[in-house]
């Protein structure tokens, strides 16, 4: 028998392939990503302000010495404002988690003292995520 051409036999084999799959379920084709596409945007009052309500307000309520974490307060609060403590270090560098006190308090580091929350229930790795990416595209009050 004489020898398909490469190109023929991987086009049998694809369909082969393609074939299979269909009866397991569609088929994984990721799709190209384009680096001018906006990101998914996290919004302030949707995504960041209910896991402080959430996990933060009972500690920093509103008219508490320092922080005010209340849905009014918390933006005001936070970006671009110096910590009490470790002042000049802001509580939010908008664009820069590392450079945030805030992020080093939710994540734990050590690196400003106490973790946040400090009474044992630690923010889920999704919470996290959601901080951390909220203040990556530049903290904004959305
Ligand atoms: C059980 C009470 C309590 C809870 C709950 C709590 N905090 Fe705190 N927080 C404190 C105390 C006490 C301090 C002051 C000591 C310190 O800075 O570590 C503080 C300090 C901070 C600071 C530093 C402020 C500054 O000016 O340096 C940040 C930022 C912070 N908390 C964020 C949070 C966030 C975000 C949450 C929720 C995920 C949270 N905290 C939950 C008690 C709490």
């Amino acid at each position: 028998m004489k020898r398909l051409p490469p190109s023929l036999s991987f086009l049998i084999a694809a369909t082969l392939l393609a074939g299979c799959a269909k009866d397991e379920g569609p088929l994984h084709v990721p799709r190209p990503v384009d680096p001018a596409a906006p990101m998914d945007t996290v919004h302030f009052s949707t995504a960041v302000l209910p896991i402080f309500v959430e996990h933060c307000w009972l500690c920093h309520p509103p008219m508490a010495d320092g922080m005010d974490l209340s849905p009014q307060y918390a933006y005001s609060s936070l970006v671009n404002v110096p910590s009490v403590n470790w002042a000049p270090a802001l509580r939010v560098v908008p664009g820069d988690p590392d450079a945030s006190v805030l992020w080093h308090k939710v994540n734990f580091t050590d690196e400003y003292g106490l973790g946040m929350p400090p009474n044992g229930s630690a923010l889920t790795s999704a919470e996290l995520q959601t901080i951390r990416e909220w203040i990556e595209q530049g903290a904004m009050d959305n």
